[in-house]
């Protein structure tokens, strides 16, 4: 059974997603949740799908090594990053090398960086008018939303479409791809 580590720092409706898909999986399951804000909302669904959560600051993540000692006991076969805000610290990826992937609402290299996530990527892609958008997997490395590509999809963006019209589009795209790719990507 491969085991996958979902980081989210918010609603975690990618995290519930992808830990229903595994449940019905033999292949792989996620094993744990873990959070940088202990109200967040991805903490109500872990107590309901019976999956293991944990919250932690700052410190624990960035500059202490209590995070990466809770991975290393994990033994996580995938760390999955859905909608975490944090950047993810070098010495804790040198550990798991090529093992943490992220999703991010838009068609990357463009809408990433620093401020770009949530609302502002999908106000951004309406602002200037673009015809297309959609979601990126990749993986993680030092810098914001610049690893490697493993998987894109797009949808149209309407000129017509305000920002939320365009993240309930993102929305259904996650929903519709990330479990897959995730399943594929663990083969
Ligand atoms: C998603 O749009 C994801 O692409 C982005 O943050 C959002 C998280 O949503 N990185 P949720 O917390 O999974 O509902």
């Amino acid at each position: 059974m491969k085991r996958i580590v979902i980081f989210a720092s918010g609603s975690g409706s990618n995290a519930e997603n992808l830990i229903k898909f595994f449940h019905n999986s033999d292949k792989a399951s996620v094993i744990q949740v873990l959070t940088n804000n202990p109200h967040a909302k991805v903490l109500d669904r872990c107590k309901k799908l019976n999956v293991s959560a944990l919250s932690f600051n700052r410190v624990a993540f960035s500059k202490a090594d209590d995070v990466l000692n809770i991975l290393k006991a994990s033994q996580p076969d995938l760390i999955i990053l859905a909608g975490f805000l944090w950047k993810f610290p070098e010495f804790i990826l040198k550990s798991f090398n090529n093992k943490v992937i992220n999703i991010h609402p838009a068609l990357l290299p463009k809408y990433g960086g620093k401020g770009m996530y949530g609302m502002n990527v999908h106000q951004a892609v309406v602002e200037n008018k673009e015809t297309e958008t959609g979601i990126t997997i990749h993986y993680v490395n030092e810098n914001y939303d610049e690893g490697a590509i493993i998987f894109q999809a797009k949808c149209s963006v309407l000129s017509t479409d305000s920002a939320e019209d365009v993240a309930k589009k993102i929305h259904l795209l996650e929903m519709q791809h990330f479990p897959e790719v995730v399943n594929e990507l663990l083969k």
